[in-house]
């Protein structure tokens, strides 16, 4: 079991530069605080979210994957945030078979005005990573590449 007062969590937030991005935004200018674990990129819209790059993104380290998008009905490449939303429901079940938690990553609705709805989120999900712990990926990860070099057989496709 990890030590949980030691852990710092890293958490990616795959912001829709349209709302969602401005809402962080709103946060920080407001000061309504959200945890700087948080790092946020902006993505043209949610429905860019591929899966393979955020379990990519898991593999690299990442403890926690937030992504948020506009309100249902409001993006600007009409479903976008709904083809994400599946998208995000699958990766959790993708998560879950390979012994990691679904709560890893969520998706949210959120407008460009609703900065302390976004800092509440971030803060609620932040808290859900902390209390989950490491995923360890990257150890592993880590781990594999070390035995391909030491068997001579390293793989330069990533
Ligand atoms: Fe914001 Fe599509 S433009 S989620």
């Amino acid at each position: 079991m990890p030590d949980q007062t030691l852990f710092e969590p890293r958490i990616i937030g795959l912001c829709c530069r349209h709302c969602a991005y401005a809402a962080a935004d709103l946060a920080g200018s407001s000061r309504f605080e959200y945890p700087p674990s948080l790092k946020i990129v902006a993505v043209p819209c949610t429905g860019r979210t591929d899966v393979v790059q955020i379990l990519r993104t898991f593999e690299d380290g990442a403890d926690g994957v937030l992504v948020a998008g506009c309100l249902p009905g409001r993006c600007h490449y009409l479903v976008g945030n709904l083809h994400a939303r599946k998208r995000v429901d699958y990766l959790a079940w993708m998560l879950e078979q390979i012994g990691l938690q679904r709560a890893r990553v969520r998706m949210i609705n959120i407008s460009a005005g609703m900065g302390a709805k976004f800092a509440e989120l971030a803060n609620e999900f932040a808290a859900t990573i902390q209390q989950l712990g490491p995923t360890g990926l990257k150890m592993k990860r880590r781990a594999r590449e070390i035995t391909l070099v030491n068997r001579g057989m390293a793989n330069d496709s990533r």
